[in-house]
């Protein structure tokens, strides 16, 4: 059986990579492009510094700074009309997963109209719109190497899986220097998310050898250097290791899947408003302690690559390091419960059974190693007020 491996068509790493981008945009044919990003990039001069680079190479680029965290149908909507207005040939999309994803959505409505809800999946989405040049700012939702965009309906407050190879960036900018200012508190849990990605990759019931190859390094690079830029935000080894694995890790979900985590994790982030990566990292422990029985071997394999067990440690022995592991980088990053996140537990009780059959919508509990029913997601959503 065969694997179709879907990669963009340029990876540039390393410091400065982002001064690569006129030279990429040029071997494209483009010239006109429409930097798609977020207020605080504008703020922190990252977009100045961008245009400066373009302009050195005679290309002018706009922006457009109105995405928003967790993208939704309607924060989208503003970008759509202005790309529409205008003729822009390429798109930058420069920030954090929110930015990315707000740009793969608004690059394919763009061209052809409709509503995101209407690209959702298990449509795939195989149409190219404008190619997307994206340069993460954050080491984590590896967006810039994933055929995912995730937007959240604002009718329903589901958010929304939409895949297909018309979302994949046409180039990944993964230069680590861009994240050395981010606060610790998006390093945490952008790194989590980073985590959990490679991980469920590893494990998925859609793994394969190749996901299973870049699944292990981004595990390699990221699980000693975690703690690392959390508490040294300026350790530039660390942050290289963290950038690369985090963009290895996208590269590895994207060509098997995530899982339980993810898939529990989107309705805590919708119906709660908590950070994709922080949602992640309250359920993982949790949820890895409930797969664990299902594929032990992997699992060792994962505590093994991220340095928490030994080579020579027995299945048994990693498993249980891996947890350990997992509850310490929790603590050590200051993760919060649901509950000291300012959640309200009534609330809950009222959309948890909604929110256990959106995590079955969403298809990714299908790839776990365990399958749980929908009554075990109510009773693993309730384990986290315990
Ligand atoms: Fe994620």
């Amino acid at each position: 059986m065969s694997h179709t491996i879907l990669l963009p068509r340029f990876l540039e790493v390393g410091k400065n990579a982002r001064e690569k981008i006129p030279y990429i945009l040029k071997s494209l044919g483009c010239n006109k492009p429409l930097i798609i990003t977020d207020q605080m990039m504008v703020k922190l001069g990252y977009i100045a510094d961008i245009q400066k680079i373009l302009k050195h190479e005679n290309i002018e680029a706009d922006f457009f700074d109105q995405t928003i965290p967790e993208p939704t149908s309607s924060s989208i909507e503003a970008g759509v009309q202005f790309i529409q207005a205008h003729q822009y040939d390429s798109i930058i999309a420069v920030g954090g997963g929110s930015p990315i994803d707000s740009a793969k959505a608004i690059g394919i409505l763009g061209r052809y109209g409709g509503k995101i809800r209407d690209y959702k999946f298990p449509r795939q989405v195989n149409e190219q719109g404008l190619p997307i040049i994206a340069v993460p700012t954050t080491a984590g939702t590896g967006s810039e190497a994933t055929k995912f965009t995730i937007i959240t309906d604002d009718e329903s407050n589901e958010k929304m899986l939409c895949v297909g190879a018309g979302f994949m960036p046409i180039a990944a900018i993964v230069d680590y220097e861009l994240t050395l200012s981010l606060p610790a508190r998006t390093t945490a849990d952008t790194g989590i998310d980073a985590l959990t990605h490679a991980i469920e990759a590893y494990t998925s019931k859609k793994a394969n050898l190749y996901s299973d190859t870049q699944a292990l390094e981004a595990m390699r690079l990221i699980g000693p250097n975690l703690k690392k830029v959390y508490f040294d935000p300026n350790d530039k080894a660390a942050r290289e290791a963290l950038m690369l694995g985090a963009t290895l890790a996208g590269v590895a979900f994207n060509n098997a899947s995530v899982a339980l985590v993810h898939g529990m994790s989107r309705p805590i982030g919708a119906f709660f408003h908590v950070p994709h990566g922080l949602s992640n990292a309250m359920l993982l422990p949790m949820i890895i302690e409930y797969s664990i029985p299902a594929e032990p071997e992997k699992y060792a394999d994962c505590a093994k690559a991220m340095g928490a067990a030994q080579q020579n440690d027995s299945i048994e022995s990693a498993n249980a390091k891996l947890i350990e592991a997992l509850k310490d980088i929790n603590t050590s990053l200051q993760v919060p419960t649901l509950e000291a996140f300012g959640a309200d537990k009534q609330y809950f009780d009222e959309v948890v059974n909604t929110m256990a059959e959106q995590a079955l919508a969403s298809g990714s509990p299908s790839n776990n190693p365990r399958l749980p029913t929908k009554q075990e997601i109510v009773k693993l959503y309730q384990q986290l007020w315990c």
